[in-house]
């Protein structure tokens, strides 16, 4: 009697296997055909908002000559400088089969805000850096542009900026907001040289961390 329960447990996780994996099989393919877009200049499938949808549109109208956004493929035809346009969107994971520098580092650091010392302080309504791309992106600034951020809290927007290579101007109201916005820049201009500490000089900055200066 329990060698026949033992069969037929058996039996049955077999049928039930057989039946998942058919199952896991069909949901694979059917997710390969909705994860995976055919097509060499794409965008994720995070992307699931009209939202999203809208944001792209700014960038190709600032960035591309021409341009034909197609959600349901998830892809996009465009005529215009690939090579700045994969440099500098937000929106997009592949243009004409590289990967963008934005999807390179949003991977690098696993999260679309983290990146490049952003996310150094939670500072109270910080902005999104991909929507500050996007704007930077809609009106097409480039390096003879000077951006101004009158309201620039904790910099997102001036560092956003120095990532693209353009220079800007931020003010703001709030001391810790401007030293947060200078710091964030100056971490991504630092050289090795300047973290060649001493042991001396290390006892230094702890003391003046130790007396709050
Ligand atoms: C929403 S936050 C700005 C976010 C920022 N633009 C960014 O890129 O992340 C609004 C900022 O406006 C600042 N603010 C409010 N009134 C101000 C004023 N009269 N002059 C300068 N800054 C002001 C606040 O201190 C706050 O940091």
């Amino acid at each position: 009697m329990g060698q026949a329960n033992q069969y037929s447990t058996a039996l049955l996780f077999e049928i039930h296997d057989s039946r998942f994996a058919n199952l896991l099989e069909e949901c694979l393919k059917e997710s390969e055909h909705l994860t995976a877009p055919e097509g060499d200049t794409t965008f994720g499938f995070w992307m699931q908002t009209l939202a999203d949808l809208h944001l792209l549109d700014m960038e190709l109208k600032g960035l591309a000559e021409t341009y034909k956004i197609d959600p349901l493929t998830r892809t996009v035809e465009f005529t215009g400088d690939e090579t700045r346009i994969q440099y500098r969107i937000a929106h997009l994971e592949k243009v004409r089969g590289k990967k963008t520098l934005y999807a390179e580092l949003v991977d690098a650091y696993g999260d679309t805000n983290a990146y490049a010392f952003h996310n150094l302080y939670p500072y109270k309504g910080k902005f999104y850096p991909r929507v500050v791309r996007t704007l930077i992106n809609a009106f097409n600034l480039d390096k003879d542009a000077l951006l101004l951020d009158p309201f620039n809290g904790s910099g997102t927007t001036t560092h956003e900026a120095s990532l693209m290579g353009i220079q800007s101007v931020g003010v703001d109201i709030t001391p810790i907001g401007v030293m947060l916005a200078r710091l964030k820049d100056e971490l991504l201009f630092l050289s090795e040289d300047d973290l060649a500490f001493s042991l001396d000089d290390l006892t230094d900055i702890l003391r003046a961390i130790e007396n709050r200066r």
